[in-house]
């Protein structure tokens, strides 16, 4: 079914030429004598941008859904839409650090109020007050890979009627479906996965039809929008979705068994391994455990700044989800902005380094690790 909705659904056929690819509709104006509907890019109702909406429904389950302009305009568009002056929001603390910063930098200033989790039910219990409006996270979590039991956040929340969002961008849906296990709401940053080739922005949400009218009202005015050329390119994207995140997994996998077993190596974070804390959760939770890890290297700085360097397969990069292999130091790029007092309370050390697993060959990526970490330590 997965493989079948990335090719297919939401495709438009061009009953012009009978091409089976959706045509770009590159329109800004639209007329509007004798249609109910008044299109417009900003309007988030042109045919690319439908089109798109309507494959990511098939995928997350969902009844309705916005493409943004990036996954931080998804993010933002949510909050924004759901909390207003007086309301509380708990943030579960595995944030990606964008969506961190955006929490400790706007809200007060509009007068929400938040507080910080951990992922335990006990924690979330006790971090809602009797105007949590609603309840964020994300599994697995940037970048430690920590997982959170999706169903009890859903049913904590249902509990006193909160609404409940996920980043669902590590697992993407082909590895896990939120809105089917009783969440509200799901984020995507489509510039990882979704897009998936390292060549695109764009964000997601995907929801019931109610909830997206009501950040649809939001995200007119924020004006978020996505053009046509980048709404087809992500359906081009979508139809290998499947099949990208299904190499992706069994990469990682394939390479957390054969980095738990380097002396160079600490510790590995990959909920497919049966040592990692969320490994049952992940395994009740998730189809596959998909394309990212994280893992601490056993190295002094510049060891492993040489590591890094003499990687020839594997790139040092910011960002995820593309078919090439990409390493990151979570310190030096999506959490350099925190301090290292905030890094070290959320578990993130200077050694902690995040792979997103591509579709290379496994055995070449091994190879690769195995002649840097060798590099690494020679030249000390
Ligand atoms: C988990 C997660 N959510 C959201 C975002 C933000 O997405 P974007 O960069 O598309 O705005 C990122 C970006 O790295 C991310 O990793």
């Amino acid at each position: 079914m997965k493989s079948t909705d990335c090719v297919h659904a939401g495709k438009i056929f061009d009953t012009s030429t009978k091409g089976m690819v959706t045509p770009i509709y590159p329109s800004t104006a639209f007329d509007y004598i004798d249609t109910d509907i008044l299109a417009y890019p900003r309007y988030f109702n042109t045919p690319n941008q439908k089109a798109v909406v309507e494959k990511l429904c098939a995928l997350e389950h969902g009844g309705d859904g916005l493409v943004t302009s990036s996954g931080m305009s998804a993010i933002t568009t949510v909050l924004f839409a759901l909390l207003q002056k007086g309301d509380h929001a708990v943030f579960e603390k595995n944030l990606y650090g964008g969506t961190y910063h955006a929490v400790v930098n706007e809200m007060e200033r509009y007068g929400i109020n938040y507080s910080f989790s951990d992922a335990s039910e006990d924690s979330i219990r006790s971090a809602i007050k009797d105007n949590t409006k609603l309840i964020y996270f994300e599994t697995p979590s940037n970048p430690l890979i920590n997982i959170t039991d999706i169903r009890m956040v859903a049913r904590v929340a249902n509990e006193r009627g909160i609404v409940t969002v996920i980043d669902n961008t590590f697992a993407s849906p082909i590895n896990q479906n939120p809105l089917d296990m009783g969440i509200d709401v799901v984020i995507h940053s489509g510039t990882k996965y979704l897009g998936g080739h390292s060549d695109l922005i764009c964000g997601a949400i995907i929801s019931n039809k109610a909830l997206v009218e009501k950040f649809w009202n939001t995200a007119i005015h924020f004006g978020g929008s996505i053009n046509a050329h980048t709404c087809y390119l992500l359906e081009r994207s979508l139809k290998t979705l499947a099949i990208r995140v299904e190499k992706q997994t069994q990469n990682a996998m394939e390479l957390s068994d054969y980095l738990v077993k380097n002396s160079l190596i600490k510790c590995v974070n990959y909920p497919g391994l049966t040592s990692h804390s969320g490994h049952e959760i992940a395994k009740n939770q998730m189809k596959g455990y998909g394309g990212m890890l994280s893992f601490e290297v056993d190295l002094q700085a510049d060891e492993t700044d040489r590591f890094l360097k003499n990687l020839k397969v594997i790139h040092s990069a910011m960002s995820l989800g593309g078919v090439e292999t990409i390493i990151s130091s979570p310190a030096r790029t999506s959490h350099a902005k925190m301090t290292a007092h905030q890094r070290n309370e959320v578990g993130i050390s200077d050694q902690l380094l995040r792979l997103s697993v591509g579709i290379e060959d496994a055995e070449d990526l091994k190879k690769d690790i195995k002649q840097a970490l060798g590099a690494a330590i020679q030249s000390a």
